[in-house]
Protein backbone atom coordinates (compact mmCIF):
# COMPACT_ATOMS: atom_id res chain seq x y z
CA UNK A 1 0.00 0.00 0.00
CA UNK A 2 1.55 3.61 -0.85
CA UNK A 3 1.06 6.95 0.39
CA UNK A 4 -1.02 9.09 -2.26
CA UNK A 5 -1.43 12.72 -1.14
CA UNK A 6 -1.35 13.99 2.34
CA UNK A 7 -4.94 14.65 3.25
CA UNK A 8 -3.88 16.42 7.17
CA UNK A 9 -1.03 17.45 9.33
CA UNK A 10 -1.87 16.82 12.92
CA UNK A 11 0.75 18.01 16.19
CA UNK A 12 2.02 14.54 16.38
CA UNK A 13 1.05 12.90 12.83
CA UNK A 14 0.73 13.26 8.95
CA UNK A 15 -2.15 11.34 7.18
CA UNK A 16 -2.02 10.67 3.96
CA UNK A 17 -4.68 8.95 1.28
CA UNK A 18 -4.19 5.49 -0.16
CA UNK A 19 -5.59 4.19 -3.38
CA UNK A 20 -8.16 2.25 -1.22
CA UNK A 21 -10.80 5.15 -0.26
CA UNK A 22 -11.72 3.15 2.95
CA UNK A 23 -7.38 3.17 3.96
CA UNK A 24 -5.56 5.84 5.72
CA UNK A 25 -1.82 5.98 6.00
CA UNK A 26 -0.64 7.39 9.52
CA UNK A 27 3.11 8.88 9.86
CA UNK A 28 3.85 9.66 13.03
CA UNK A 29 6.24 12.55 13.57
CA UNK A 30 9.09 13.19 16.71
CA UNK A 31 7.06 16.71 17.63
CA UNK A 32 5.52 17.68 20.99
CA UNK A 33 3.41 19.96 22.13
CA UNK A 34 1.54 20.92 25.07
CA UNK A 35 -1.00 23.11 26.49
CA UNK A 36 -2.63 23.42 23.49
CA UNK A 37 0.21 23.72 20.98
CA UNK A 38 2.07 26.79 22.81
CA UNK A 39 4.39 24.29 24.04
CA UNK A 40 6.64 23.15 21.39
CA UNK A 41 9.43 20.95 21.33
CA UNK A 42 11.16 17.59 19.97
CA UNK A 43 11.01 14.17 21.18
CA UNK A 44 13.83 11.90 19.42
CA UNK A 45 12.49 8.64 18.72
CA UNK A 46 8.55 9.15 19.92
CA UNK A 47 7.51 8.59 16.72
CA UNK A 48 8.54 4.53 16.61
CA UNK A 49 7.58 4.23 20.13
CA UNK A 50 4.13 5.84 19.86
CA UNK A 51 3.44 4.04 16.60
CA UNK A 52 4.54 0.20 17.61
CA UNK A 53 2.78 0.99 21.06
CA UNK A 54 -0.46 2.28 19.83
CA UNK A 55 -0.41 -0.45 17.06
CA UNK A 56 0.87 -3.20 19.69
CA UNK A 57 -1.95 -1.80 22.46
CA UNK A 58 -5.09 -1.81 19.67
CA UNK A 59 -4.28 -5.42 18.65
CA UNK A 60 -4.85 -6.57 22.05
CA UNK A 61 -7.96 -4.50 22.53
CA UNK A 62 -9.43 -6.25 19.01
CA UNK A 63 -8.74 -9.14 20.94
CA UNK A 64 -10.94 -8.39 23.69
CA UNK A 65 -13.87 -7.14 21.80
CA UNK A 66 -13.01 -3.24 21.19
CA UNK A 67 -12.75 -2.54 17.60
CA UNK A 68 -10.37 0.04 16.66
CA UNK A 69 -8.55 1.85 13.17
CA UNK A 70 -6.08 -0.48 13.56
CA UNK A 71 -4.97 -2.43 10.29
CA UNK A 72 -1.45 -3.18 9.51
CA UNK A 73 1.83 -1.52 10.98
CA UNK A 74 4.02 -0.62 7.75
CA UNK A 75 7.01 0.39 8.71
CA UNK A 76 8.27 2.25 11.71
CA UNK A 77 6.60 5.07 11.89
CA UNK A 78 3.86 4.20 9.45
CA UNK A 79 0.32 2.16 10.11
CA UNK A 80 -2.24 1.80 7.63
CA UNK A 81 -5.39 2.44 9.14
CA UNK A 82 -9.21 2.63 8.31
CA UNK A 83 -10.69 5.46 7.71
CA UNK A 84 -12.58 7.09 10.16
CA UNK A 85 -14.53 10.86 10.73
CA UNK A 86 -13.78 11.42 14.30
CA UNK A 87 -16.21 11.83 16.68
CA UNK A 88 -15.15 15.86 18.21
CA UNK A 89 -14.98 14.17 21.78
CA UNK A 90 -11.79 13.59 23.39
CA UNK A 91 -13.02 10.72 26.44
CA UNK A 92 -10.73 10.82 29.42
CA UNK A 93 -10.53 7.89 31.92
CA UNK A 94 -9.09 8.30 35.36
CA UNK A 95 -7.94 6.12 37.71
CA UNK A 96 -5.73 8.29 39.96
CA UNK A 97 -5.90 12.12 40.44
CA UNK A 98 -3.28 13.75 38.58
CA UNK A 99 -3.00 16.50 35.77
CA UNK A 100 -6.16 19.06 35.46
CA UNK A 101 -8.10 16.84 37.48
CA UNK A 102 -5.95 17.80 40.75
CA UNK A 103 -5.72 21.40 39.76
CA UNK A 104 -9.51 21.70 39.05
CA UNK A 105 -10.60 20.27 42.05
CA UNK A 106 -7.84 21.53 43.77
CA UNK A 107 -6.28 18.09 45.67
CA UNK A 108 -3.01 16.76 45.35
CA UNK A 109 -1.89 14.36 42.50
CA UNK A 110 -1.78 10.35 43.84
CA UNK A 111 -5.17 9.80 44.85
CA UNK A 112 -6.49 6.60 44.62
CA UNK A 113 -10.53 6.44 42.97
CA UNK A 114 -12.17 3.57 44.39
CA UNK A 115 -13.87 3.83 40.96
CA UNK A 116 -12.76 5.31 37.45
CA UNK A 117 -14.00 8.36 35.99
CA UNK A 118 -15.09 9.42 32.94
CA UNK A 119 -14.74 13.14 31.24
CA UNK A 120 -15.63 14.25 27.87
CA UNK A 121 -13.85 17.05 26.21
CA UNK A 122 -15.21 18.89 23.16
CA UNK A 123 -12.35 18.41 20.59
CA UNK A 124 -11.80 22.03 19.15
CA UNK A 125 -8.45 23.66 19.35
CA UNK A 126 -9.89 27.49 18.98
CA UNK A 127 -12.25 27.19 22.26
CA UNK A 128 -9.25 24.77 23.88
CA UNK A 129 -10.61 21.79 23.93
CA UNK A 130 -13.42 22.79 26.78
CA UNK A 131 -14.92 19.90 29.22
CA UNK A 132 -18.27 19.24 28.69
CA UNK A 133 -20.94 16.39 29.83
CA UNK A 134 -22.85 14.21 27.61
CA UNK A 135 -26.23 16.53 27.66
CA UNK A 136 -23.48 19.27 26.28
CA UNK A 137 -22.47 16.40 23.50
CA UNK A 138 -25.74 15.79 22.59
CA UNK A 139 -27.34 19.36 22.66
CA UNK A 140 -24.27 20.69 20.35
CA UNK A 141 -24.61 16.61 17.85
CA UNK A 142 -22.06 16.04 18.54
CA UNK A 143 -22.80 12.30 19.22
CA UNK A 144 -26.08 10.50 19.13
CA UNK A 145 -27.25 8.75 22.20
CA UNK A 146 -26.32 5.11 21.19
CA UNK A 147 -22.97 6.18 20.36
CA UNK A 148 -22.37 7.98 23.23
CA UNK A 149 -23.15 4.95 25.21
CA UNK A 150 -21.13 2.39 22.93
CA UNK A 151 -17.81 5.42 23.15
CA UNK A 152 -18.51 4.99 27.44
CA UNK A 153 -18.73 1.20 27.43
CA UNK A 154 -15.46 0.97 24.95
CA UNK A 155 -13.61 3.31 26.97
CA UNK A 156 -14.47 1.31 30.03
CA UNK A 157 -13.33 -1.69 28.53
CA UNK A 158 -10.39 -0.39 27.81
CA UNK A 159 -9.55 1.01 30.96
CA UNK A 160 -9.86 -2.71 32.57
CA UNK A 161 -7.88 -4.04 29.75
CA UNK A 162 -4.79 -1.35 30.16
CA UNK A 163 -4.78 -1.48 33.67
CA UNK A 164 -4.28 -4.69 34.43
CA UNK A 165 -2.01 -5.11 31.36
CA UNK A 166 0.34 -1.90 32.85
CA UNK A 167 0.17 -3.78 36.14
CA UNK A 168 2.05 -6.76 34.75
CA UNK A 169 4.82 -4.79 33.69
CA UNK A 170 5.33 -2.89 36.58
CA UNK A 171 3.08 -0.04 35.27
CA UNK A 172 0.58 2.07 36.69
CA UNK A 173 -1.92 3.36 34.53
CA UNK A 174 -3.26 7.03 36.26
CA UNK A 175 -5.31 8.25 33.51
CA UNK A 176 -5.66 8.41 29.63
CA UNK A 177 -7.30 10.28 26.91
CA UNK A 178 -9.28 8.25 24.17
CA UNK A 179 -10.66 9.37 20.65
CA UNK A 180 -13.45 7.57 18.52
CA UNK A 181 -14.13 7.71 14.65
CA UNK A 182 -17.07 6.75 12.97
CA UNK A 183 -16.76 4.20 9.92
CA UNK A 184 -18.57 4.68 6.34
CA UNK A 185 -21.45 2.34 7.69
CA UNK A 186 -21.38 4.53 11.26
CA UNK A 187 -19.58 1.51 12.89
CA UNK A 188 -17.80 3.25 15.95
CA UNK A 189 -14.68 2.05 16.38
CA UNK A 190 -11.28 3.36 18.71
CA UNK A 191 -8.65 6.04 16.69
CA UNK A 192 -5.88 8.09 16.88
CA UNK A 193 -3.23 6.81 19.05
CA UNK A 194 -2.29 4.61 22.47
CA UNK A 195 0.71 6.01 23.29
CA UNK A 196 2.73 7.84 26.25
CA UNK A 197 1.61 10.99 24.69
CA UNK A 198 -2.03 10.18 25.56
CA UNK A 199 -1.65 7.94 28.92
CA UNK A 200 -0.03 8.78 32.53
CA UNK A 201 2.15 5.82 32.95
CA UNK A 202 3.88 5.76 36.48
CA UNK A 203 6.66 3.20 37.53
CA UNK A 204 4.40 1.11 40.17
CA UNK A 205 7.50 1.19 42.59
CA UNK A 206 8.65 4.38 42.38
CA UNK A 207 5.99 6.67 40.63
CA UNK A 208 8.45 8.10 38.26
CA UNK A 209 6.62 9.51 35.15
CA UNK A 210 7.03 7.14 32.06
CA UNK A 211 4.85 9.81 30.26
CA UNK A 212 4.42 13.06 28.09
CA UNK A 213 4.48 15.13 31.85
CA UNK A 214 8.32 14.81 31.66
CA UNK A 215 8.08 16.97 28.49
CA UNK A 216 4.93 19.26 29.78
CA UNK A 217 6.97 19.64 32.72
CA UNK A 218 10.08 20.34 32.11
CA UNK A 219 11.23 17.31 34.44
CA UNK A 220 14.15 16.14 31.78
CA UNK A 221 14.66 12.31 30.61
CA UNK A 222 11.77 12.32 28.35
CA UNK A 223 13.39 10.25 25.34
CA UNK A 224 14.89 7.94 28.25
CA UNK A 225 11.11 7.76 29.61
CA UNK A 226 9.59 6.72 26.49
CA UNK A 227 12.31 3.77 25.59
CA UNK A 228 11.80 2.49 28.52
CA UNK A 229 8.31 1.96 29.03
CA UNK A 230 8.24 0.55 25.44
CA UNK A 231 10.74 -1.36 27.25
CA UNK A 232 8.22 -2.99 29.73
CA UNK A 233 5.72 -3.09 26.99
CA UNK A 234 8.05 -5.17 24.81
CA UNK A 235 9.70 -7.62 27.68
CA UNK A 236 6.52 -8.21 28.51
CA UNK A 237 5.43 -9.63 24.95
CA UNK A 238 8.59 -11.21 25.27
CA UNK A 239 7.85 -13.79 28.37
P1 LIG B 1 -5.33 16.23 31.79
O1 LIG B 1 -5.12 15.81 33.23
O2 LIG B 1 -4.39 17.30 31.33
O3 LIG B 1 -6.75 16.55 31.52
O4 LIG B 1 -4.97 14.95 30.89
C1 LIG B 1 -5.64 13.72 31.07
C2 LIG B 1 -5.03 12.67 30.15
O5 LIG B 1 -5.28 12.97 28.80
C3 LIG B 1 -3.53 12.53 30.28
O6 LIG B 1 -3.20 11.15 30.27
C4 LIG B 1 -2.96 13.20 29.06
C5 LIG B 1 -4.07 13.06 28.05
N1 LIG B 1 -4.17 14.23 27.17
C6 LIG B 1 -4.05 14.07 25.80
O7 LIG B 1 -3.82 12.95 25.32
N2 LIG B 1 -4.18 15.17 25.00
C7 LIG B 1 -4.44 16.41 25.49
O8 LIG B 1 -4.54 17.35 24.72
C8 LIG B 1 -4.58 16.55 26.91
C9 LIG B 1 -4.88 17.90 27.51
C10 LIG B 1 -4.45 15.45 27.70
N1 LIG C 1 -2.34 17.76 22.53
C1 LIG C 1 -1.99 18.76 23.49
C2 LIG C 1 -1.47 20.00 22.74
O1 LIG C 1 -0.75 20.21 21.96
C3 LIG C 1 -0.87 18.39 24.33
C4 LIG C 1 -0.98 17.57 25.55
O2 LIG C 1 -0.94 16.35 25.43
O3 LIG C 1 -0.96 18.11 26.66
O4 LIG C 1 -1.50 21.00 23.02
Amino acid sequence: MEKLEQLYEGKAKKVFKTDDPQLLIVDYKDDATAFNGLKKGSIAGKGVINNQMSNRLMAKLEKQGVPTHFVQELSERETLVKKVSIVPLEVIIRNISAGSFAKRYGVEEGIVFDAPTIEFSYKNDELGDPLLNSYHALALKLATPQEIEIIKDYSFKVNDFLKAFWAECGVILVDFKLEFGRLADGTIVLADEISPDTCRLWDAKTHEKLDKDRFRRDLGGVEDAYAEIMKRLLDHDAQ
